[in-house]
């Protein structure tokens, strides 16, 4: 089976809404790549490692070194999806030169095909300058987790008609600028529609509306690792849980010297 490519993705989206939605989930480690691969269109190294994998408290913090270390196990573990790495805070607003350098380290030192970025509007430049020298973005806007300093949280975006107004005109931006797909993020589920249906390239949901041409969730929200995570997670399973009952299984085990039994251990040839 061949790695999905950034034009195929960008194809399944012809007239109107894509009629196969796209499937995309987060990806940090090797193992939990191989696992999700052969189940996703795209796999997305996600800035949200930051709080999944380090416990930081927001993305901000979060390191090109972190990204490239994660994007190359996610590379290695995986064959069929296309492979996305998310453009850490500050790695990339400070001039199209700026991201060019960043993103370009990214795909040589992972083997990611694409980089995805914030913003709408002001970084659509940015856009269109890496686009034209060999790097496919994904755009990523509406709730901005990377702006929550400015944005005062993480609440849905779009609640005042100027500022769905604004993120229409961002999705026409980024668009315009030539990103082959973008996240749409914590909107309301009418202007996800209504972007959608104006947009030519995929808009691939989170918070966002089933009506999107795809969707993406932070894999350990959806697997249920945490207890509390964001209105729009469904929890498929409850693998936290688990996780402690096992441990638990586990720690009995060692104290009740019941671990290893002779299953487990090496013992002299008779
Ligand atoms: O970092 C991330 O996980 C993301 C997705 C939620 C879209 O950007
Ligand atoms: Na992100």
């Amino acid at each position: 089976m061949k790695r999905m490519t950034v034009p195929a993705i960008r194809a399944r989206k012809k007239e109107g809404v894509t009629a196969e939605p796209l499937v995309m989930l987060t990806a940090y480690t090797v193992r939990m790549a191989q696992l999700l691969d052969p189940h996703c269109d795209m796999l997305l190294v996600g800035d949200s490692l930051g709080q999944v994998i380090y416990g930081l408290p927001s993305t901000v913090p979060v390191s090109l070194d972190m990204m490239c270390a994660h994007g190359a196990a996610v590379t290695r573990g995986s064959w069929h999806s296309l492979v996305i790495v998310d453009m850490p805070f500050g790695s990339y607003e400070g001039s199209p030169e700026q991201a060019f350098h960043s993103a370009a380290r990214i795909l040589k030192e992972t083997g990611a095909a694409a980089v995805k970025l914030e913003g709408g509007e002001a970084m659509a430049p940015t856009i269109a300058f890496l686009a034209a020298r060999g790097i496919p973005v994904m755009a990523h806007i509406g709730l901005t987790p990377q702006a929550v300093n400015v944005l005062g949280g993480y609440g849905a975006r779009g609640r005042s008609e100027a500022e769905a107004a604004k993120i229409m005109a961002d999705a026409t931006a980024v668009a315009d600028a030539g990103c082959f797909a973008m996240v749409l993020e914590g909107v309301l589920e009418p202007i996800a529609i209504a972007i959608t249906e104006a947009v030519a390239v995929p808009i691939i949901g989170i918070g966002a509306s089933a009506r999107c041409d795809g969707q993406v969730l932070v894999v350990d929200d959806m697997l249920g690792m945490f207890e509390r995570v964001p209105r729009f997670v469904k929890k498929y399973d409850d693998l936290g849980t688990r996780i402690a009952e096992t441990a638990g299984r586990y720690a009995a085990d060692v104290r009740a010297r019941t671990f290893p039994t002779v299953e487990q251990t090496y013992q002299p040839k008779a």
